[in-house]
């Protein structure tokens, strides 16, 4: 099977050994065997170890996050980045993405090469790649 954004970014999180898309939906690793689950696109590191206490289904309604609100953040990033900021951000790994809110930003100026978005919610991570779907800015 190809190699993927997934196993050339991440490694086995039991022995930190290579990952390969294996049949069906998950990712294997080459030494231990481990697998990671992947589900509509969001393969599941956690799997239930850890979520977050944060309200998921609530939270963008809770912080007042919208396309105004999306767009602004982006650009006020960049604006404290100053000449710091990157022609190209190239290949790029987001921490924490939530529901998608600083990602719509990233996704819709098509400045990076490419994106993987990590939370240690799976239900954020859900919410999130229905957002961006949505809208349009997902490359599957
Ligand atoms: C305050 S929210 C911010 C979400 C988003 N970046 C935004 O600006 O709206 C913090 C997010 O970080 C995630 N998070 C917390 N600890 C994490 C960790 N160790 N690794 C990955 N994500 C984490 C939470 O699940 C939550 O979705
Ligand atoms: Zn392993």
């Amino acid at each position: 099977m190809p190699e993927t954004l997934l196993t050339t970014k991440f490694c086995c999180p039991e022995c930190q050994g290579a990952l390969k898309n294996g049949l069906g939906r998950a990712l294997t690793c080459g030494s231990c065997k481990s697998r990671v689950p992947v589900v509509e696109g969001i393969a599941d590191f956690v799997r239930g170890r850890f979520d977050t206490a944060l309200n998921v289904e609530a939270y963008e309604q809770e912080h007042g996050i919208d396309e105004t609100q999306a767009a602004e953040l982006y650009r006020l990033i960049r604006v404290a980045a100053g000449h710091r900021w990157p022609n190209s951000l190239g290949s790029v790994v987001e921490i924490g993405c939530g529901t998608g809110f600083y990602s719509r930003g990233l996704l819709g100026n098509n400045e990076a090469r490419d994106v993987v978005m990590t939370d240690v919610s799976v239900g954020m991570l859900r919410v999130c790649r229905e957002n961006l779907h949505r809208r349009g800015l997902l490359a599957d």
